[in-house]
């Protein structure tokens, strides 16, 4: 049964090949001064960021750069844009780049006019936002996190180990996000499958929670079974447009609120990933996958007619003759097998994981009580020795 739902997405979509064409309309009524945000030149190279300044130009925008925001953005970045908004007058934050450099562009609309220190107020008490933001709109050029029509941002503080996602209101969710297929032709294979896998941990989190029927449920089956499909024909030929607009436009629904509506969600494989790439810095689809076989295992007999259905409905598996607990293995060994076919990282020992470090990632671990077993610290060790 569902349960409440109040739904509301604010970001309008324009996708497809030529999408930024549209970039010039969009930006009509947001003021003159735009802070262009983006990461470390990936699109100098493949000529999106003339494109957009050719647009700007057009539009008679004023143009700000904000360059460098690297992969899982720091506190200390996010001090740098901060200072730069509070020496500019800035109308509108223009985001163009992966999940990294969107939600990056959300934290700093949210903290750049906070009085008090935004990482305490924002990430670690989760306070609600009382002062004035930014708007924010995207150009995506790289597929998996869903942050181009979402209200997550995700920000790490090395200097206390930390990465720590926020999920902001509707007032920072993108005004648009442009989509282009082609923007992600140029995205290098293994950021191309560690967002692949980033997207089916986000439909497995929302998937794998509560035991009743809901349509959310049957939404995610869907997704997961494009996503599938999909990204074994990308991995083979990443300019296969059909593939590749698939998967973007699958991962934009598996993480734009919809799919997690009026049910319960997990999350705790985020928490961990979030944990490994706070003390390696890995590539954030990468740490899930490598914890994802585990933690799944660990989790499946509490879960079990969620799992059976995954098998079966997700994966094909056939149940005739089998007990429900050798379906649901069946169903994580066909996900095992996809995640292999596509070329995964499956150990998190392959990410930068040691012995050693092995105790200081479980500290940084946030535990939930979410998901269908609630995790100690020393399930979350005995979790992270399974995915060495
Ligand atoms: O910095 P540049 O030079 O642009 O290179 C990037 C970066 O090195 C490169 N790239 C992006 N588009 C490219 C390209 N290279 C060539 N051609 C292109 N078209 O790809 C690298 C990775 O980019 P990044 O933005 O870091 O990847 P992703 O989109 O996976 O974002 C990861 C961040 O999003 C957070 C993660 O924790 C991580 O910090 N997440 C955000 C979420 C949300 N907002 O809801 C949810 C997710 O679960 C996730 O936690
Ligand atoms: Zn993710």
């Amino acid at each position: 049964m569902l349960g409440q739902i109040t739904y509301a997405n604010p970001t309008k979509l324009y996708f497809g090949e030529g999408a930024l064409k549209n970039l010039g309309p969009a930006l009509q009524n947001v003021g003159k001064k735009i802070l262009l945000v983006y990461g470390g030149g990936s699109i100098k190279k493949n000529g999106i960021y003339d494109s957009i300044c050719k647009i700007l130009k057009e539009n008679n925008k004023d143009v700000l750069e904000l360059p460098g925001v690297m992969a899982n953005p720091t506190l200390a970045k996010l001090h740098d844009g901060i200072k730069l908004v509070n020496t500019h007058k800035i109308d509108f934050i223009l985001a163009v780049g992966g999940g990294s450099v969107c939600d990056y562009a959300k934290a700093l609309a949210a903290s750049a006019y906070c009085k008090e220190d935004p990482w305490d107020k924002y990430f670690v008490k989760q306070l609600p936002v009382d002062n004035a933001v930014l708007p924010v709109g995207c150009v995506l050029t790289m597929v998996g996190t869903g942050s181009e029509m979402n209200a997550g941002s995700v920000i790490t503080d090395h200097s206390t180990d930390m990465k720590i996602g926020r999920i902001f209101g509707e007032e920072l969710m993108p005004k648009f996000a442009v989509l282009d297929p082609t923007f992600t032709y140029t995205v290098p294979q293994y950021q191309m499958i560690a967002g692949f896998f980033d997207i089916m941990s986000h439909i497995m989190e929302q998937y794998f929670s509560g035991t009743d029927d809901n349509t959310s449920d049957y939404l995610a089956e869907g997704l997961m079974r494009s996503l599938v499909h999909n990204s074994r024909i990308a991995v083979k030929n990443p300019k296969d447009y059909e593939a590749r607009s698939n998967i973007m436009w699958t991962a934009t629904w598996a993480l734009n609120t919809l799919i997690g509506m009026g049910k319960e969600q997990d999350w705790e494989v985020h928490m961990i990933g979030h944990a490994v790439s706070a003390i390696t810095n890995a590539t954030h689809g990468m740490t899930l996958a490598s914890v994802s076989l585990p933690y799944y295992h660990f989790i499946m007999d509490a879960g079990l007619p969620k799992f059976v259905r995954f098998a079966k409905n997700v994966w094909h598996i056939d149940p005739t003759g089998k007990t429900d607990e050798e379906i649901a293995k069946a169903g994580l060994d066909a996900l095992k097998a996809w995640m292999s076919d596509i070329g995964l990282v499956m150990h998190l020992s392959e990410l930068g994981a040691t012995p050693e470090n092995l105790d200081a990632i479980a500290d940084g671990v946030i535990l939930l009580e979410n998901g269908y077993k609630h995790l100690t610290r020393e399930d979350v060790v005995s979790i992270l020795k399974a995915s060495m």
